[in-house]
Formats: C-alpha cells, structure tokens, sequence
C-alpha cells in the first residue's frame, strides 16, 4: 500500500497511518481510496483485530480533495451522467464500509482535517483530536462552489442537529479543537501526547460499531419540529437566495441535502447528496471559484510570471514620494512588512501628516488587541517623514505618489534619481498616466515601472505592475520580489491607456451612466449591478470617486490622441453632471446620490428631471448581462492587445481590483462560463442594440470558432468517470 501503513499491536487494535508519499498533506485521492478500502477489508476479515486507529504521520491529518485535479473536472468537463457517476465515488462507498463493517474506527485527528479529511473522521465510529488550535476541522466545500459529497451533509446533522450543521455547511468555515468539541464535531480533546492511548482506550472499551442511523428504527426526523429547527428551515432558503443573489448554486444545493437528506433513510440521503454534487460539479461556478481562489490567486502570488534568470531580492530602505492619501498607505504597508521607510512631501507638516495615518491605523489595531504597543512602535519608528531627497540615498526602491500631473511627476523623478544607487528602481503609483510617457523624465528608464496600489491601500491586496517599454526584466524581477515582500498580489500589465484595471473599470461606470441617458430608471441600474454580484452599483461607485475623475482621464485621453480620440458612451453625462447639473459627487455633497446627515443616502430625486425615464424598461437581466458583458468584452481586448498577456492577471486583476463578481471567476472565465460562442453572438446583438463597443474583434470571433479557450481545461492525471 503506497498511502498508508497498516500495523497490528499484540492488543489487536490496527493502526491505520495515512502517509502519501511525495506530498506535503494527504488528500483524497484514487490510490489512498483503494488502499483505505484494503485496510478496512483487512481490519474486517481478520479475527484477531478488534478494531482500528486511523492517524496521519504527516502534520496534518487530511486536507480535502486534490483542487487542482477537481477543477479538471469541474465546469463542463463531464457529462451529468459521467459526474454522477464519479460523485457516487468510491470514497463515499470507502466511508459506507468503514462504518458498516462490524469492526470499531477512531479517527486520531493529529493535525487539521478539513473537506474530504474531515468526512473521513465523520465516518468513523468516534473523534479524538489533539488540543492545538492548529488542529482545525470543518467542511469548506461551499467555498468553492461544492458540497461534501462524501457523506459529510448527511453525517454531520445527524450527529450535530440540524441547526448547527446548517450553519457549519454553509459558512465552510474552520473549526479549532475546543469549539468542535463543543458543538459535537468530535468526541475528545487530549494533548498531542496522549492521542493514540486515547484512542485505543476507547476502542479497548468494546465500544459498539454500529451508528445511530444503522439502527433499526432510527428517524433523523425526530427533532425536527423543534421551534429552532422549523426557523431554519423556514427562513434560510430565502435568506441564502437573497444573500447570493441566486448566483451561487451550493448554498441552496447543502440546504436541501440536509432538509430533505434528513427525511431519507441514510442510504437514500447519500445518494441525494451524491445528485447535487454532480450538479455542482457540472456547473460553471464551482470551476470559477477555485480557479479563483486556489489556482490563479496561487499563480499571481507566487509570481509565475517573474523572470527566472535574475536572483531574488528584497528591499530593505525605501523612498516614498507623496505622502497623500497613496503615499501614506503605501508607507504603511512597507513599514508593516519590516521595511525602512523615507516618506517625503512637499513640507514637513504634509509629511508628518502622512505618518500619521500610520499612527492612526495602529492605535485601533493595538486598541483591539490585534497588536502589542511594542509591535506597533516598533513599525511607525521605521517611517521616517522628511523633505529631503538626500535621504533617499541608500533606497533599493523609490515609489513616487505625487500629484497626477505629469510635469510634478517629472520633477520628483529628476530629484530622486540624482540620489539614487545606479541600481536602484523608481517606481510611478500613476493610476491614468502612460508609464511610457512618464518615464521620458527618467535617465534610466529600464529602472523605471509602474507600482499601481488600490486604495484603500491596507485593504486592497492588489498591486497592478506595469512594465514600460523599456522597463528591464530585472526591474521587473525585482518590482516583483518587493510585491511579494508586502504579502500582496501582483498583476503584470502592459504599458496601456489606463493599464488594465483602469481601462476596464472604466467601461463599467461609462455603462451605467450611458443606460442612465438611455432613459433607464437609476435604481433599476444600481440593482441589476447588485444582481450581478457588484458591490455596490455603478452611479453609486461613481460618486464615491466623483466624475471628476473619469472625466480627467477622458480630457487626457482627448489632449494625448487628437484627431483619433473617440469619445466614451457617456461623455454626455459626465459633461453634464459636471458643467450643468453640478453634482460631482459624494465630497462634493452630492452626485447620483444625495447624503442627507442623518438618513441613509438615496437616489437624487432631480436625476428623473435630468435623464427621463423611458416608458419601456429593459429587464434587470439584459441590464446584468450589458455591464458583465462589456467589461468581458474590453478585457478581452487586452489580451488581444498583449496589455495582459495571462489570463489569470486579468481575472485577478478584476476580482481584486474592483470586485468583480467571484462566481464569474473574472471577466474572461465569465465569457467561458457563457460559452465563447454563445459569448460572442450575444455581444454581436447588443453591438446592433448598444453601439460597436460591443462588438467582439475578429480575433475574440475567430477563437471562438476554433473553440479556443482562455484557460486550458484538459483532464488531469486518471479520467474520472
Ligand atoms: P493626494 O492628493 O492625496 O496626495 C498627493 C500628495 O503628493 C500630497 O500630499 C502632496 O502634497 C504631495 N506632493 C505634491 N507635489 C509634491 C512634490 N513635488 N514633492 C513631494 N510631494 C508632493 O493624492 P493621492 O490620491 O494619494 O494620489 C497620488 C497618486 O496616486 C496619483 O498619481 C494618483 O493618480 C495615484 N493613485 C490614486 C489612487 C486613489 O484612489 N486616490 C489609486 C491609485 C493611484
């Protein structure tokens, strides 16, 4: 057996050591299932072996299933059939034997077990776990658009109640050793030391291996009139379908394997949970969210596209020029990351006003305990605020966040670079201008990139790196190497009007502000951005950063390409929210929306005076699909134009750049989910509707027609039906 030891003690009692070879957990796989299946088999045919211990002699006891394999199969790969033939896998009838098989298990939880490592305990007759909070359990499947489908829906409320289960399914989350014992996820909590005596001692206690659900006349229904159970039963569908937005399939999917799994007799539940899985396997969302989370975000982090001939480096002093309210937060996240930190401005008061955004942050943190005052002394010590260029000597990086002016930015460029080490890199956190144009001022522009952070800039993770044209790939290594110094996600662009992120963003607030002079009631907009899974609307979001700023980038654009600007589907309402109707925004006291002081803000009601509403509203679906639509449309125009040169930057890009909606998986995984075709004669129709912005280029057509994807899906490893 390559998975697993099985070794026999003179008291009978077999201990069962998960071990996969060459890996640094063990997962759920096709050769530990067969192996599971000899150990059991072997644990029930042989007299002399009363019962057996199943542990791990890896730190953790079992993580779920392998994802990457998973995903293979996810979205589409298979046929219903096929998927409900792999979901009714062997692992559920592995389960299925181990606890029908006349002989006691203990699972000796060692470590984390989570998903499918988790079902593995649940199907054993008892859980003995060690107490260390590292040693968490739970079942995180809905996370990534699944659902245990190994028995975990059915096993888990029949041992915890349904009211708990309900809510431990549906939040995924992670539970430490102490809170599981109390809500009766395992049996026993022991020190570490004492965990296989434990064990054995339960199992020398000739404990009995039937379950509750194998006993003649058991009812999981008993109980379930109980008030608390009737209130979830009641209410959560509605709930989660409010809450999702419908667009996320498992929640629903868990709250029916556990409503009407527990009216069934177990075998029936199984199989039941076995036809949602396969559903949720076939679906497109499952695919999306883990390429999301688990692959692309991987990548990203791991700076897969970092050239891999220039040796890692980290950046131990930097310059930061600005220190507004980017300045500030870049300083706080490099002070954070152990970094020394020069943060200039214009005059002192301005650059000690930076620091203290830093002092601010960490007071609360210290306040809420997250922190030691020590600690956070320790990190506002190393933000040194100044006027002075001079010391930036000794700075491996210098981030400029001045004004958005190009002749303020060439300035502090020429300042800073007659102070910089031949080696060292200046970087622009410019979020509109062309690093191309930019880095004219420099006197080494290979040592020139932009670092683009998101405001606020403690909370978003995203940094979009865009390399000039004659950015070198060692500034580019190193640009990348400092990313990942701050624990954050890059994305690697282009140089590009608007990068990538600006530049598709864009195409959203245009959008909306177009449909508005469509005639298209403002609340309707805002809603179908909702449905979508948007944070927050279009109008709403563009009140937040005012219209002053897609107008100034269009006025750029207008001033940088002359005869060849085109105008944006909603110059028009920019130019009159701005000039006319005077209402720029929130900081303004008002844009789309009014803030009354002591009521929550609400639609201006003058914008039906403004923009008339049309007597025929289009439905909130074909509003959803124009906004998701054009933002996919113009991503895939990056790709096209090597702005973006993987897909996954781009998904990421999106997702935490400005929360594009995670069960699309990103703006190019969502014109798979579609179909490519599909996708494309849907965006032929609304070019005939809307305007040529829709129309797909022949490139997006013709890989379409050649049934090209983004992302290569091939099967991995064994086929699983
Ligand atoms: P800000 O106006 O809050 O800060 C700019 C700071 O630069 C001010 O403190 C100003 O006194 C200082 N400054 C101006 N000229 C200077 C000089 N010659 N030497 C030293 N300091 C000087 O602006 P904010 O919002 O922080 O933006 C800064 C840059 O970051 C801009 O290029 C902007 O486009 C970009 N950006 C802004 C984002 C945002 O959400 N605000 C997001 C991403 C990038």
């Amino acid at each position: 057996m390559k998975t697993l030891r099985l070794d026999v003690d003179a008291d009978g009692i077999a201990l069962i050591t998960l071990e996969a070879p060459d890996k640094p957990m063990n997962v759920v796989s096709p050769e530990l299932i067969d192996d599971m299946i000899a150990a059991i088999e072997r644990v029930a045919a042989d007299a002399s072996i009363k019962g057996a211990i199943v542990t791990s002699a890896k730190p953790a006891f079992m993580a779920g299933a392998d994802l990457k394999y998973i995903l293979g199969i996810a979205g589409g790969a298979l046929t219903l059939k096929q998927a409900y033939a792999f979901s009714q896998k062997p692992s559920v009838q592995m389960h299925r034997r181990l606890e029908t098989c006349g002989k006691p298990f203990v699972a000796a939880i060692n470590g984390l077990a989570l998903g499918g490592g988790y079902e593995l305990a649940l199907a054993c007759h008892h859980r003995v776990i060690v107490d260390d909070p590292k040693a968490v359990v739970g079942l995180p499947e809905v996370t990534v658009g699944l659902l245990p489908g190994s028995g975990g829906t059915q096993r888990l409320p029949r041992m915890v109640g349904l009211e708990k289960a309900t809510a431990l399914l549906l939040d995924g989350r992670s539970v430490p050793p102490t809170e599981a014992l109390q809500l009766g996820m395992v049996d026993q909590v022991v020190p570490a030391a004492q965990l296989l005596a434990a064990a054995r001692a339960w199992l020398l206690n000739t404990p009995n291996p039937v379950r509750a659900w194998d006993v003649k006349g058991y009812r999981s229904s008993n109980g379930l009139l109980n008030p608390a159970v009737v209130k979830v039963m009641s209410e959560r569908p509605a709930q989660i379908a409010a809450q999702t937005r419908r667009n996320y399939p498992a929640p629903i999917a868990i709250l029916d394997c556990l409503f009407h799994g527990l009216l069934l007799p177990f075998d029936k539940a199984l199989q039941l949970e076995s036809k949602h899985f396969a559903r949720l396997l076939c679906d497109p969302v499952a695919r999306n969210l883990i390429r999301t989370s688990f692959v692309n975000r991987g990548e990203a982090s791991k700076l897969a596209r970092r050239p891999r001939d220039i040796a890692k480096s980290s950046v131990t002093r930097l310059g930061v020029l600005g220190a507004g309210m980017m300045g500030s937060g870049i300083a706080y996240v490099a002070a954070q990351a152990g970094v020394e930190v020069v943060l200039i401005d214009s005059s002192l008061e301005l650059a000690e006003k930076g620091k203290q955004y830093s002092v601010k942050l960490l007071d609360k943190a210290v306040e809420r305990g997250k922190q030691s005052r020590a600690a956070a002394d320790a990190i506002l010590a190393r933000i040194k605020p100044t006027t002075s260029y001079e010391s930036l000597a000794g700075c491996e990086l210098v981030i400029e966040a001045v004004f958005e002016d190009v002749a303020v930015k060439a300035e502090v460029t020429k300042r800073a670079e007659a102070v910089l080490s031949a080696s060292g890199i200046f970087a622009s956190n410019t979020s509109t201008l062309p690093i191309g144009r930019l880095a004219e001022a420099s006197s080494r522009p290979a040592q020139f990139i932009g670092l683009h952070f998101f405001s606020p800039v403690d909370r978003m993770p995203l940094v979009e790196v865009i390399v000039g044209a004659r950015t070198s790939q060692e500034t580019l290594a190193k640009s990348l190497d400092f990313v990942g110094q701050l624990r954050m996600t890059p994305i690697v662009v282009n140089d590009s009007r608007g990068f990538y992120t600006s530049r598709v963003f864009q195409t959203f607030i245009h959008e909306g502000m177009r449909m508005l002079e469509e005639g298209i009631e403002p609340a309707r907009i805002e809603n179908a951005a909702m449905a979508a899974g948007f944070p927050v609307g279009p109008l709403a979001l563009l009140d937040e950063v005012t219209i002053e700023l897609p107008w100034k980038i269009v006025q750029e654009a207008e001033a940088a390409l002359g005869a060849n600007f085109k105008r944006p589907c909603a110059y028009d309402v920019m130019r009159r929210m701005l000039h006319e109707i005077k209402r720029p925004g929130r900081r303004h006291g008002g844009g789309f929306y009014d803030y009354p002081k002591d009521a929550p803000k609400h639609l201006w009601p003058g914008l039906s005076a403004a923009f008339p509403p049309a007597r025929k509203q289009p439905g909130v679906e074909e509003i959803r699909d124009r906004l998701l639509y054009i933002q996919a449309i113009e991503t895939a125009r990056c790709l096209e134009e090597g702005v973006i040169t993987h897909p996954a930057d781009a998904d990421v890009g999106a997702l935490l750049g400005w929360g594009f909606p995670a069960w699309t998986g990103g703006p190019l995984s969502f014109i798979e989910t579609v179909g490519m075709e599909k996708f494309v004669a849907e965006a032929e129709r609304m070019a005939s509707t809307y305007g040529a912005r829709f129309a797909p280029s022949d490139w997006l057509r013709a890989r379409a027609e050649q049934g090209e994807a983004f992302y290569e899906t091939a099967l991995p490893r064994t086929a699983a039906a």
